[in-house]
């Protein structure tokens, strides 16, 4: 009942002839795939010419970040207003980078959240913990007070996706496994039903993110509370992004 998504999350990769190049060989190896859902969400600057390479693909665009405030003077920043004015409908936000090395918390990616379902953009709220998190107990910790702080003033009527992705399997190759995924999975869900209730608990994607590579990606999309991925590394060629795209 939920529709798998694919997410490819491309980080500070690719200039704007290189993005072009890559989701013109994208959208030939999955024109086919009606069942699920694609998401490619490239740096800003190769935003607009990907989203006029995308016109009438099966391949939906976003961003990987964005500020909650429509203008002003926020030097650097980007808005949700021109990430719709060039095609997003997604949006990746508290990606365990920009709570890292950018310092952003709970509160301030809570605005963008709820800034971005204002403005009928569907949020990818990330969450995850470390490796020393996990090895002193405290995951389903950490994670719920992610998803309860991060989700803070939404209704059962916004829609958003979330991304379980332990920072420990972020760009390492050391991939969580199916059976450990499910278990954080299943409890990301519990905690949607208590906040949520259950039917809509039921219906919210959740997506598992970390070292997904075509030779893991079955496995993780075959369990029960894992509805997708977000792709980093292995979304940057297309023969392996359209792979995962194609797992199950
Ligand atoms: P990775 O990145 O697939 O390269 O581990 C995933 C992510 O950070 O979204």
């Amino acid at each position: 009942m939920r529709r798998l998504l694919i997410a490819g999350n491309w980080k500070m990769h690719k200039t704007v002839p290189e993005a072009v190049e890559l989701v013109r060989e994208l959208k030939e190896l999955v024109k086919d795939v009606t069942d699920r859902d694609i998401l490619v969400c490239p740096p800003f600057t190769a935003l607009y010419p990907v989203s006029q390479e995308l016109k009438g693909s099966n391949i939906y665009l976003g961003g990987q970040n964005m500020f909650y405030e429509e203008e002003g003077a926020f030097t650097g920043e980007i808005s949700p207003l021109m990430l719709k004015d060039v095609g997003c409908r997604f949006v990746i936000l508290g990606h365990s980078e920009r709570r890292h090395i950018f310092k952003e918390d709970d509160r301030l990616i809570n605005k963008k959240v709820l800034s971005a379902v204002e403005h009928g953009l569907t949020p990818i709220l990330c969450v995850g913990e470390t490796l020393q998190e996990r090895e002193s107990g405290r995951t389903k910790e950490v994670v719920k007070k992610q998803v309860v702080e991060g989700l803070k003033g939404l209704t059962p009527e916004s829609e958003f996706v979330i991304a379980y992705e332990p920072v420990w399997a972020i760009g390492t190759g050391r991939t969580a496994t199916p059976e450990l995924a499910q278990e954080v999975h299943e409890f990301i869900r519990n905690t949607l039903k208590e906040l949520f209730g259950s039917e809509k608990a039921e219906t919210v994607r959740i997506l598992y993110g970390g070292s997904v590579k075509p030779n893991n990606a079955a496995g993780l999309l075959k369990m029960p509370d894992i509805d997708g991925a977000l792709v980093g590394g292995a979304s940057l060629k297309a023969e392996s992004f359209s792979q995962i795209v194609k797992a199950l």
